[in-house]
């Protein structure tokens, strides 16, 4: 384990002995998830996938296809985590979540010994996944700009990725603080939702002592998406179809991958990533017409191919300054505007989800819209100018209010058993 984490985290968990008292030692859980499966067929083949959570470059989660459900967990470390003890503390839970992640996307229950709940008595693992099989899981770890802050003196300075900052407030922004910021990220990715959620639950456990839970952003895609095609976001249009190409290895060079204007610890494999929940305003949207509709997103609903007039690509029948039947122009549809962004600012990897959660207290509608998931080499150099031209121009505007916001390092991945994620920032 870490030089210097384990008294930590011993320390932590005796703690959690003297305040927490009466705990049950419970019957044992059955561990591995290797039990007979109730499931039909057709879920049961999600049920096998399984990706490896060790990898020669990026985490898996990244440029995995989009699995049905995500559970992402923003965590805040501990308010005692400072200087060298902070820095054991977080290397002992980044590698214990490690070889929990691992065990977890095999299908697997967590290992015995893990985290703040090992020697209370109760079962290493909380049991509700027990039967489920890997369904797919990928669990990918980031760190938020005050891992690398000053005031916490967690890191070298070396390692301090230059310009890795909370984003600055846009035009329109209405974030909501329970819904902003972050130390550590979780994002749980499977095709069943209990399989994702057990995930941040358990490492939730194992985090005690260090860090606690700060949200938990629950996201969906439609069961049916045939391969090949991007499933409907929740104003009926497919999303996820233009961005950048991960499998191009020199856009992906350019604009996905940390490069070596990186800390080394972020190269091969390391990234940025922007979490926005981006709440649409549904009512309103669902008493516009087709067409009105069409031109604010700038592609049809039906195929979601591009309105003339919008210009993918700028081809020959490209007419900028073609209006839709209520006069608004094309220029300002959301396809069009984020085009432009992009082709200056470069592509970014985009990983949206739809969220729907309940009704917003003060206007009764329901509380829908986008968990918007965007991997980048350079936030600053890209998301931001591509926000803020956004904010200016896009039509979208009139029915969406970002409400959530977070920014986060991605490290490259654990490159073995023996190895965890961060372990090239903190061991
Ligand atoms: C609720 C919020 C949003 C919704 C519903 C939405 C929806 C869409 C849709 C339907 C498309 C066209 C289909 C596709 O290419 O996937 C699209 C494209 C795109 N969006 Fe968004 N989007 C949202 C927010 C954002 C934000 C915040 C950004 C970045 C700051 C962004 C950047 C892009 C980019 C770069 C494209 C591709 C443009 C192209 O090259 O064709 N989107 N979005």
């Amino acid at each position: 384990m870490t030089p210097g984490g384990d008294a930590g985290r011993r320390l932590s968990r005796r703690r959690l002995l003297e305040i927490g008292g009466g705990f049950a030692a419970g019957a044992a859980i059955g561990g591995g998830a290797a039990g007979a499966s109730a499931r039909d067929d057709d879920v049961a083949q999600n049920a096998e996938a399984s990706y490896p959570f060790d990898g020669p470059h990026e985490q898996a989660g990244i440029t995995t296809p989009r699995q049905r459900h995500l559970a992402l967990a923003a965590f805040t470390l501990d308010d005692g985590l400072h200087g060298a003890f902070g820095r054991g503390e977080l290397a002992g839970l980044m590698q214990d979540w490690s070889t929990a992640a691992r065990a977890l996307a095999a299908g697997q229950a967590l290992p015995e010994g893990l985290g703040s709940s090992a020697g209370l008595g109760a079962p290493a693992d909380t049991g509700e996944a027990d039967g489920l099989g890997p369904s797919g899981l990928t669990i990918t770890f980031g760190f938020g700009p005050e891992v690398f802050g000053t005031e916490r003196d967690l890191v070298r300075a070396a390692d301090r990725p230059g310009r890795l900052e909370t984003l600055p407030r846009f035009a329109g922004d209405a974030l909501e603080p329970r819904w902003s910021g972050g130390d550590l990220l979780v994002a749980a990715s499977a095709d069943d939702a209990q399989v994702a959620v057990h995930a941040i639950r358990n490492l939730a456990r194992m985090a005690r002592g260090a860090a606690g839970l700060h949200w938990l952003q629950r996201g969906f895609l439609p069961e049916t998406a045939k391969a090949g095609e991007a499933p409907r976001n929740l104003m009926g249009f497919r999303d996820g179809q233009s961005m950048l190409d991960h499998r191009d290895q020199v856009s992906a060079g350019k604009f996905l991958w940390s490069g070596s204007d990186a800390p080394a610890w972020m190269r091969g494999g390391g990234t940025q990533l922007v979490v926005r929940r981006i709440r649409m305003q549904l009512e309103a949207w669902d008493t516009a017409t087709l067409e009105h509709q069409e031109a604010t997103v700038g592609r049809s609903k039906g195929d979601g191919v591009f309105l003339p007039g919008t210009a993918a690509g700028r081809g020959d029948d490209y007419d900028g300054s073609a209006v839709d039947p209520d006069g608004r122009g094309a220029e300002g549809s959301h396809a069009t505007v984020a085009r432009d962004a992009a082709t200056a600012t470069g592509q970014i990897l985009r990983r949206p989800y739809s969220y729907a959660d309940g009704v917003v207290e003060e206007t009764g509608q329901l509380d829908a819209g986008l968990i918007f998931l965007a991997f980048q080499r350079s936030i600053p150099d890209q998301f931001i100018p591509m926000q803020e031209r956004i904010a200016r121009l896009d039509a979208m505007n009139e029915y969406t209010s970002p409400i959530g916001s977070a920014v986060f390092a991605v490290p490259p991945a654990s490159r073995g058993p023996k190895d965890w994620v961060g372990s090239g920032l903190l061991g």
